[in-house]
C-alpha cells in the first residue's frame, strides 16, 4: 500500500531548492517540474485539470490570472507562493472560489533589504561604469575631477513602503549616518518608526529624497506611481532604487529623468516584463541594473521554500497557515 496514498495532492511549478523537493516528497504526492521549464498560464490550468491537486506551490513566474483560476479544478484549496509578492495572483478571484493563498514573508526581508543598499551605493559610486572601466582596460591614468560619484553617507533616504522589507532598509541606512523619510498607508508607531520623518503623502516626501528606495507592493494604487510629476519632486541629482516592482515606475518617466541629468542614477533589481525588460535601461551608463536578486541567496531561498511548506503543511493539518494573504 502506498504510504502517500492518503496525502494531499500538491502540483509544484518551479524547480525548489532539493531539501524542500525532499521534504515535500515525504508528505505529499507530489508532482514536479525536474527541468524547471516555465509552464505557460493555459498548460498550467490544463496540467491541474489533469491531476486534480488538493494545492499549488507557485512562484512569480506563474500568473494566476482569473482566467487560469476559473480554469483550475475544484479539488484545489489552496495556492502557497514562493514569495513575499503576490501580485501575480489574482487574490479576490481566488478568494470567490474558497481558495486559500498564502506567502513568504520575514524569511527574505534581510537579503532583499542588503540588495536595496547594494543597488544605492553602486548606483550613486558607480559600481556598473567603474567595473566596466577597469573589465575592459578603460582605467587611465588617476585623475582628481574623474570619474566621480555621490556620497550615501550623511544623506536622506526616502523610503516608499515601510513594511518589513522597508524598515530593514532604513536600519541599514541608519548605519551611514541617512535621515530617514518614510511614505507609508500607515504611520508606524514609535518603537518601528525609531526618528524616521513620516509623510503622507509621496508629494510631500519627494522633495526631502537625496535618494527614494521603492519597498511597496505593487498594487492599483502603486503601480506607476513613480511617474513624470513625482519623479520631478525630487531634488536634482537624486537616486532612485528600487527592489519592490517594476511596474511601480513609469519607464518613460525614469529613463527621460536619468537622460535629462535630473536624476544622477538608479539603481534597479525589478523591472516590468521582466526579464524583457525596456531596452533603454541597457544603454544608460547611470544604472545599476541587476536580475531580480533580492531573495537570491541560498539560505534565504531555502527559508523561503519552507516557509511556503509551513503553510501548506498547516493548512492541510485543518490549521489557519501563518502567512495568508487576504484579497
Ligand atoms: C522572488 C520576490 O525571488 O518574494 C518576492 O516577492 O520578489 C523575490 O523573492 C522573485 O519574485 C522571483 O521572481
Amino acid at each position: 500500500m502506498d504510504p502517500l496514498a492518503s496525502q494531499p495532492r500538491l502540483l509544484v511549478t518551479r524547480k525548489l531548492p532539493e531539501e524542500v523537493e525532499a521534504r515535500i516528497a515525504r508528505s505529499y504526492r507530489a508532482e514536479f517540474n525536474g527541468d524547471d521549464r516555465l509552464i505557460g498560464p493555459e498548460e498550467l490550468a490544463a496540467i491541474a485539470q489533469a491531476i486534480e491537486p488538493d494545492g499549488l506551490l507557485v512562484t512569480p513566474t506563474d500568473k494566476m490570472t482569473p482566467e487560469v483560476i476559473d480554469a483550475l479544478p475544484g479539488s484545489v484549496k489552496i495556492i502557497a507562493t514562493f514569495s513575499v509578492g503576490y501580485d501575480h495572483i489574482n487574490v479576490p478571484a481566488a478568494a470567490k472560489r474558497g481558495i486559500m493563498v498564502t506567502n513568504t514573508p520575514d524569511v527574505l526581508t534581510n537579503a532583499t533589504a542588503d540588495i536595496a543598499l547594494l543597488l544605492m551605493l553602486g548606483a550613486a559610486r558607480g559600481a556598473y561604469w567603474g567595473e566596466r572601466m577597469v573589465r575592459e582596460n578603460r582605467w587611465g591614468a588617476w585623475s582628481p575631477t574623474h570619474p566621480l560619484g555621490a556620497d550615501v553617507t550623511g544623506k536622506r533616504l526616502g523610503i516608499y513602503g515601510m513594511g518589513r522589507i522597508g524598515q530593514a532598509v532604513a536600519r541599514r541606512a541608519r548605519g551611514f549616518e541617512m535621515e530617514i523619510h518614510y511614505h507609508n498607508r500607515r504611520r508606524l508607531d514609535p518603537a518601528e518608526e525609531q526618528g524616521a520623518i513620516f509623510h503622507q503623502t509621496l508629494e510631500d516626501m519627494l522633495p526631502h529624497c537625496d535618494f527614494l528606495s521603492i519597498n511597496c507592493a505593487s498594487t492599483p494604487e502603486t503601480r506607476g506611481s513613480i511617474d513624470a510629476r513625482r519623479i520631478a519632486l525630487m531634488p536634482r541629482g537624486a537616486i532612485v532604487v528600487n527592489t519592490a516592482r517594476g511596474d511601480i515606475v513609469d519607464d518613460d518617466a525614469l529613463i527621460e529623468a536619468l537622460t535629462s541629468g535630473h536624476l544622477l542614477a538608479a539603481g534597479l533589481d525589478v523591472f516590468k516584463g521582466e526579464p524583457a525588460i525596456d531596452p533603454r535601461y541597457r544603454s544608460l551608463e547611470n544604472v545599476f541594473l541587476l536580475p531580480h536578486l533580492g531573495s537570491a541567496t541560498t539560505a534565504t531561498r531555502l527559508a523561503m521554500g519552507n516557509r511556503a511548506v509551513d503553510n501548506l503543511d498547516a493548512f492541510f493539518r485543518g490549521e489557519r497557515p501563518r502567512d495568508v494573504v487576504h484579497p
